[in-house]
Formats: C-alpha cells, sequence, structure tokens
C-alpha cells in the first residue's frame, strides 16, 4: 500500500465517531473510532434500534449522512416508533441525510425468496449493501439485525461464511457501523450465533437487572478496539424527551 494511502488509513483510524449520547461518548473516551464495526447487543425490547437510530441522528445533524437497513420491521413502523421521540427529525430523511432501507424489499426487488437465502443470494445482497453505502457515501451504517440476517440462511456454514463475508466487506469501508445482536434475555452471550463477535471491534451489550420487582436497563461497553474506554455497567433510561441516556451505576468512574 503506497505511504500516501497508509497515512490516510492512520488517520481515520485515529478520529472518533461522536453517538451524540453524552455519557456514551465520555465511556467511550470521545466516540466510537471511526470505521469501527459494534456489535449492539440485547433481547427484545433493550433498546437497539433507538440507540442505533439515534446514533445515525444525531451524526446526520452534524453533517454525517447515514443509513439504516432494516429487516426486523416494515419502514412505516419503525418510523413510526421513532417519531414518538424528540430526537428523531423527519426533514433528515427527506433531505437524504438519514437513508432507511428495507432489506426484505431490496431481496423483492432482487426476485429472491425474502424469507430464505441461498449463498448466492447473500452474496448479492451484500454487494448491494455494499454499492448502496458506497453511492450514497455514509459515514454511518446500520444493520438491525445480523441475527434476523442470519435466520434466513440454513447452516452454520453458510451463516459463518456469512458473517466473516460481512466483517469483511464493512472492514473495507470507510464508515462506521452498528450492527444490532438478538439474544435471549437475561443471558449474558453477545450473538446467536457465536460468531458475529469476532467480526466486530466493539460490543456494547443492553441487559436489565430486577430490583424491587421493576426491571432497570443496564448498559456496558464490552470491548472497544482502540479505546481507552470504560467497562462500568451504566443504567439506561429510554424517555421520548432525551432518547437513550445513560449514568454511570457507580459513582466514581474509576
Ligand atoms: N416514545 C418512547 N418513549 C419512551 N420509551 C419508548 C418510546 N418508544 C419506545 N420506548 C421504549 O423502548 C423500547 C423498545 O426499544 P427498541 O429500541 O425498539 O428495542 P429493541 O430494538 O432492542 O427491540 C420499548 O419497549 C419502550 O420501553
Ligand atoms: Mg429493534
Amino acid at each position: 500500500m503506497p505511504v500516501s494511502e497508509l497515512s490516510k488509513k492512520d488517520e481515520i483510524k485515529n478520529e472518533l465517531c461522536k453517538t451524540g449520547i453524552e455519557e456514551l461518548d465520555i465511556m467511550l473516551g470521545g466516540g466510537v473510532p471511526t470505521g469501527s464495526t459494534v456489535l449492539v447487543v440485547g433481547s427484545s425490547g433493550s433498546g437497539k434500534t433507538t440507540l442505533c437510530m439515534q446514533y445515525l441522528i444525531n451524526g446526520a445533524k452534524e453533517g454525517e449522512r447515514g443509513v439504516f437497513f432494516t429487516i426486523t420491521e416494515p419502514l412505516f413502523k419503525l418510523t413510526k416508533n421513532m417519531e414518538g421521540f424528540n430526537f428523531y427529525d423527519k426533514k433528515l430523511i427527506e433531505s437524504g441525510m438519514v437513508n432507511l432501507i428495507d432489506l426484505r424489499i431490496i431481496s423483492e426487488r432482487l426476485g429472491l425468496d425474502t424469507e430464505k437465502y441461498t449463498v448466492e443470494d447473500a452474496s448479492a445482497l451484500l454487494d448491494i449493501l455494499r454499492d448502496i453505502a458506497d453511492e450514497l457515501n455514509v459515514k454511518r451504517l446500520i444493520i438491525d439485525s445480523i441475527t434476523a440476517l442470519c435466520y434466513r440462511l440454513q447452516t452454520p456454514e453458510m451463516i459463518r461464511d456469512f458473517i466473516f463475508k460481512l466483517g469483511s466487506s464493512l472492514a473495507a469501508m470507510k464508515c462506521t457501523t452498528l450492527l444490532t445482536s438478538e439474544v435471549p434475555p437475561r443471558k449474558f452471550q453477545y450473538s446467536q450465533y457465536g460468531i458475529e463477535e469476532f467480526i466486530s471491534d466493539g460490543i456494547m451489550f443492553l441487559g436489565d437487572i430486577e430490583r424491587k420487582g421493576d426491571l432497570i436497563r443496564t448498559f456496558q461497553l464490552v470491548k472497544m478496539r482502540g479505546a481507552a474506554h470504560s467497562r462500568t455497567k451504566a443504567a439506561m433510561s429510554i424517555s421520548t424527551k432525551n432518547g437513550v441516556e445513560l449514568t454511570p451505576l457507580l459513582k466514581s468512574r474509576e
């Protein structure tokens, strides 16, 4: 690789992609290292989609274009839920700063079976995903969820192959990616297939703890390559006013 390209890559590596979620950026030491792929893990209802959308919208407000690929819920449902939050700004969608794309519709247009993918289908889908990200010149990318994508593949070998291909595609792209990963409630595991974490530079774990009959949302930054980050468990709240908010459970950050 020519020296000029090397230094360009190093430059990107040293940049930080701010999530715009204040306490999360503090925990990250400024933001997610640009170009990383991060797994956002949690059970259903833990706040994965909301956190990802907030990250995308906050980026767009700072002039960073983003794309949200969904395969878990149709766009009308996704936008209806997100419109409930103050951080959501429809104008960013209309202006093309935030692009919402339903992967099932893309699959349909490609003439694929939307519920079952062959190796070729998965590969075609990956190519499209990359082309869209390139063409839109996005800085932030979301896939919600990697679990639902893998669910459409038939064998563990196909899933493994797909995840590694996805990992290398994402690694070659300049955007900072969040992949959501669906896990059963109250199980301390990062992924359904056990390999999604290997293609990820970072892991954010959205859990909960029961306290006096109440379920308190928790957030933990398990891993983030290239960042001196906090691993302290934080309390997480989701509100119309502020979307996802984190508060350290321990008073001291040390
Ligand atoms: N407008 C809102 N105000 C406050 N909380 C909300 C709002 N919309 C959704 N929530 C909370 O967010 C949760 C769903 O989060 P979501 O991001 O869809 O989770 P996941 O993607 O992990 O399934 C809901 O269970 C609800 O508690
Ligand atoms: Mg979701």
